[in-house]
């Protein structure tokens, strides 16, 4: 069986994401067009794609680092436990910020991100995410740029995965309840 085979169907389809993706950067250009090289900070490893294409639609100087968090392990729920696995190659003190994430869910890794990165005295800092699951929050969190909001579903594809699976499928999609039950 292929990967497609796992697929229950899709959400939001590549030339949506695209679509959305363009118009994103669009309100970045206009916000950042007079700002010192900004930093997209990619929160590994599930923006690495939507990094990539948001980056190639920016106009701006800016420049790019990663940051890599646990998040859910094997399972679909999450362990509610944050740490960084890898950290900044960069000094973002007095930098201005854009964290790019690919989904807040209940809103406590991004949390722990914001209250990280405070410390670390950014001269501004703002967050873009492609997705959000706004019935799933435990924590209010600032979004500032918001691709896709999500029903209550997990979703994988386009850099989120399933037990590390599934991240280069181009597209949103939910997977077939027997993948979760086999694992
Ligand atoms: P939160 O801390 O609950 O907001 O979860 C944030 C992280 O959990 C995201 O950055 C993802 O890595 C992961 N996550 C949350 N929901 C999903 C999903 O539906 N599919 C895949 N990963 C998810």
């Amino acid at each position: 069986m292929s990967l497609i085979d796992d697929v229950e169907k899709v959400l939001i389809s590549e030339a949506e994401i695209q679509e959305r993706i363009a118009n994103l950067a669009a309100e970045m250009n206009a916000l950042y067009s007079d700002a010192d090289r900004p930093m997209l900070i990619c929160i590994l490893k599930g923006a690495f794609m939507f990094l990539a294409d948001l980056t190639r639609h920016l106009t701006f100087r800016h420049e790019l680092d990663f940051m890599e968090i646990s998040s859910y392990g094997r399972g679909t729920t999450s362990s509610g436990a944050v740490r960084i696995l890898l950290d900044l190659a960069t000094d973002v003190q007095g930098r201005h910020v854009i964290i790019v994430e690919d989904i807040v869910d209940t809103g406590n890794t991004l949390t722990y991100i914001l209250r990280n990165f405070a410390a670390r005295k950014p001269a501004s800092i703002r967050v873009a995410t492609l997705l959000s699951k706004p019935s799933r929050r435990q924590i209010e969190v600032p979004v500032d740029f918001v691709g896709f909001e999500v029903p209550d579903e997990f979703v994988i594809g386009y850099g989120l995965d399933f037990a590390e699976q599934y991240r280069n499928l181009p597209f949103i999609g939910v997977l077939k309840p027997e993948v979760y039950r086999q694992s």
